[in-house]
């Protein structure tokens, strides 16, 4: 058996192609708001090197698990999973991607929202001459706001639902080539002014100095959450992809390159934020304001600073919308391929579950802010949850499913494209597989929720 038929579906043109849209699926706010407030909430320079590590060991190997899963079965993963394993319950293992791909766009959607708010504060000269307080102050009571972030979030949300109804090549192959070189060339105009900074020694330091006694058994959950959330594995958006790879694509070679690229997007961002945090007396614990608040500060040093600031900002938007759409995506092959109903159709069901679901998230702390389970608002619980818990337990499931309950000749198959590549590092993938990111995830795990005690 070499997989299955491709007629009929819409697949990725050029080997580019793929790259570039894989790497738009992981290149967005995880990178660039989400990484820096982690790193910056759980201790810098070791929270980094335990990112590094998890990032190699287990997210690139997880990553090629579900290429494999996604070009061999030719599905969505609830699809992926009964095809692959008929009559079993592995296809939960989809339903449970499907859960966390509504609760992601519905944060992350309103994340991006507000860069479009941070977009337009720069067309209006709306943070200029504001020095880290009162850019603190302007964040917080935007946020606070209930009209403000769901008009944002609904305008997302609509640009992300009509880009997916322009299919998949054309859609987001396109645009993601040109975009992508040009936020990492901007990312490094922001680095260098940033270390030119006053007092930016103590970023660097920050940044890259190891403190192990600040990792405790949460930070290292922290740094698995946010190495599966930056990759965008765990729930399936790679698996999705992949079903649109074609037979000759190297998928370990994808994995590498798409991985080594989200990562130096994400260090990147840290090298421009925490500089400038140092400079501006900022705390590196500021939590989902850092990247609000530091990056205005940035462009306000910057000649030319508000041109600097309209092009980031649109963007990091761009940025989030490949992602989005990479989300969004997930839903709507599940809807169509598996309930049947015709793309058009599905999307149309997927966008009005979101807003339904993406305004409670985006009101979470301004109208609805009072409303709390677990102590946290929809918007935190939506953020957490899915990162630290969601996403790895999908990705321990990937695993497990691969390494012991699937033909170990069909994943080199893949892996090999039937033969015609090499896959030298096959036994170690095997072994990593089968061995040690099921063990290493479960212990991470149980170890951050408190269950286990090292
Ligand atoms: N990885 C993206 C980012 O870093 C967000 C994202 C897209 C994602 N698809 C995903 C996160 C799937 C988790 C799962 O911005």
């Amino acid at each position: 058996m070499s997989g299955f038929d491709f007629s009929g579906r819409d697949s990725f043109g050029s080997r580019l192609g793929v790259v570039a849209a894989a790497a738009g699926s992981a290149v967005g706010l995880g990178n660039i708001w989400r990484f820096p407030y982690i790193l910056g909430e759980n201790g810098g320079g070791a929270f980094l090197i335990i990112y590094l590590v998890i990032m190699f060991a287990i997210g690139i190997p997880v990553m090629m698990s579900e290429l494999v899963i996604g070009r061999r079965s030719q599905r969505n993963p609830v699809g992926a999973f009964r095809v692959l394993a008929p009559g079993k319950p592995w296809y939960l293992v989809g339903m449970m991607g499907i859960i966390s791909a509504f609760m992601i766009l519905a944060f992350y959607t309103a994340v991006a929202g507000w860069t479009l708010e941070y977009l337009y504060q720069t067309l209006t000269g709306g943070f200029s001459g504001k020095n880290s307080t009162e850019l603190t102050a302007m964040f917080d009571s935007f946020r606070s706001e209930s009209l403000r972030p769901a008009l944002w979030f609904s305008v997302f949300m609509i640009a992300t639902s009509a880009i997916v109804l322009g299919g998949v090549r054309k859609g987001i192959e396109k645009s993601t080539k040109i975009m992508m070189p040009l936020l990492f060339i901007l990312l490094l105009v922001m680095c260098i002014k940033s270390l030119t900074l006053p007092g930016a020694g103590k970023g660097l330091e920050f940044l890259f100095k190891p403190d192990f006694s600040k990792i405790t058994g949460t930070t290292v959950l922290m740094a698995l959450g946010q190495v599966f959330f930056s990759l965008s594995i765990g729930m399936g958006t790679i698996i999705t992809y992949g079903s649109y790879i074609q037979k000759d694509n190297n998928l370990a070679g994808t994995s590498v390159q798409v991985s080594l690229i989200d990562t130096a997007v994400a260090v990147l961002a840290g090298i421009a934020i925490f500089p400038a945090v140092f400079a501006f007396g900022i705390s590196p614990s500021s939590g989902e304001a850092l990247t609000f608040i530091v990056l205005p500060g940035i462009f306000q040093q910057m000649p030319g600073g508000m041109i600097f600031a309209f092009m980031f900002f649109l963007l990091l938007a761009l940025a989030a919308l490949t992602s989005t759409i990479s989300v969004l995506e997930v839903i709507v092959a599940y809807f169509s391929e598996q309930l049947g109903l015709t793309r058009r159709k599905a999307i149309i069901l997927a966008t009005i579950s979101m807003f339904v679901l993406g305004i409670t998230a985006s009101l979470s702390l301004g109208l609805t802010g009072r409303v709390k389970l677990f102590g946290l608002n929809t918007f935190d619980l939506f953020n957490t949850t899915t990162a630290n818990i969601l996403l790895p337990l999908g990705g321990l499931l990937i695993v497990i499913f691969l390494g012991w309950f699937f033909p170990g000749k069909d994943v080199k198959d893949e892996l090999t494209n039937a033969g015609s590549l090499k896959a030298r590092y096959y036994s170690l993938y095997r072994f990593i597989v089968r061995y040690v990111a099921p063990i290493a995830i479960t212990i991470v795990f149980l170890n951050g929720i408190g269950l286990l005690k090292i």
